[in-house]
């Protein structure tokens, strides 16, 4: 056992406000998503036909014209991945499950982000024991881990070790990201998992909302703690079976 310091568990109405909170942000993110990206879908088809009735004009108006429909361009494109984003975000929890292989998963996961952590000077290591191939998204089940390790690279310094431990439970998978950085300070540990919180100048405080909601979605969960020896570990529960039914 690794965790020696666990968030303490709040209480359940207080579980169940936060619950609610979560639910309402991420159907009003949605909404607002949604919301925007009809009329984006439609200025952007103008925006096109425009371009091609400009094809018309003089030379020396088309240049003239031409930064600003190239500034017009590129904020419509920047506004559009902006959309696609809350969009993907506003609905982590819908998986798509398949006969998934989680060696497969954090192997991908490794291969993604040994050079960014090869450039910080930070050793990933993966031990993955052989587990059986499991119904589940492998995704967002990627997509999950990626933040967990993504955020173990950021937290320790140079020189530093990130592991990621797969074990083989009865019925369930236990997966691990343990790191050697500062740890989490044992009063911030109840306020990670909560959209927006952030200690970072240039994070955005959802990496760890989206994984929970991802970890969640396939019925499993999803636990910080830090570790005996200094550092922090990230504690993921799969059930092997499938999460639709
Ligand atoms: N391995 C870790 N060691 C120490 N603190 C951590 C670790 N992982 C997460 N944290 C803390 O939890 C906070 C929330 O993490 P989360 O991934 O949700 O957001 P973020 O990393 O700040 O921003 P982003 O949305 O870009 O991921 C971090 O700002 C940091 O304070
Ligand atoms: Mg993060």
């Amino acid at each position: 056992m690794f965790a020696v310091e666990r968030a303490i568990p709040k209480p359940p109405a207080v579980e169940a406000a936060l619950a609610e909170k979560r639910d309402l942000l991420a159907r009003l993110l949605g909404r607002l998503a949604h919301e925007i990206r009809n009329p984006l879908s439609s200025v952007d088809i103008h925006f096109q036909l425009l371009e091609e009735d400009l094809l018309g004009v003089e030379p020396d108006l088309l240049q003239k014209l031409s930064p600003r429909l190239e500034l017009i361009q590129g904020e419509l494109h920047r506004l559009k991945t902006i959309v696609e984003r809350f969009l993907r975000l506003a609905s982590p929890s819908a998986i798509d499950p398949e006969l998934t292989h989680l060696e497969k998963v954090v192997g991908r996961v490794c291969e993604l982000l040994r050079p960014e952590a090869e450039s910080r000077g930070v050793q990933l290591l993966a031990t993955v024991e052989p587990s059986p191939e499991f119904m589940a998204d492998p995704v967002r089940l990627m997509q999950a881990l990626l933040n967990l390790v993504i955020n173990a690279i950021q937290a320790v310094g140079k020189g530093g070790r990130v592991e990621i431990r797969v074990v083989k439970e009865a019925g369930r998978m236990r997966l691990e990201v343990l790191d050697d950085g500062p740890g989490i300070p044992p009063e911030k540990l109840g306020s990670i998992f909560e959209p927006y919180f952030t200690t970072k100048a240039e994070g955005h405080g959802l990496g760890l909302w989206i994984a929970q909601q991802i970890i969640v979605a396939h019925r499993g969960t999803l636990e910080a703690g830090n570790r005996e020896t200094g550092g922090a570990v990230f504690i993921v529960m799969l059930p092997l079976r499938d999460p639709a039914q």
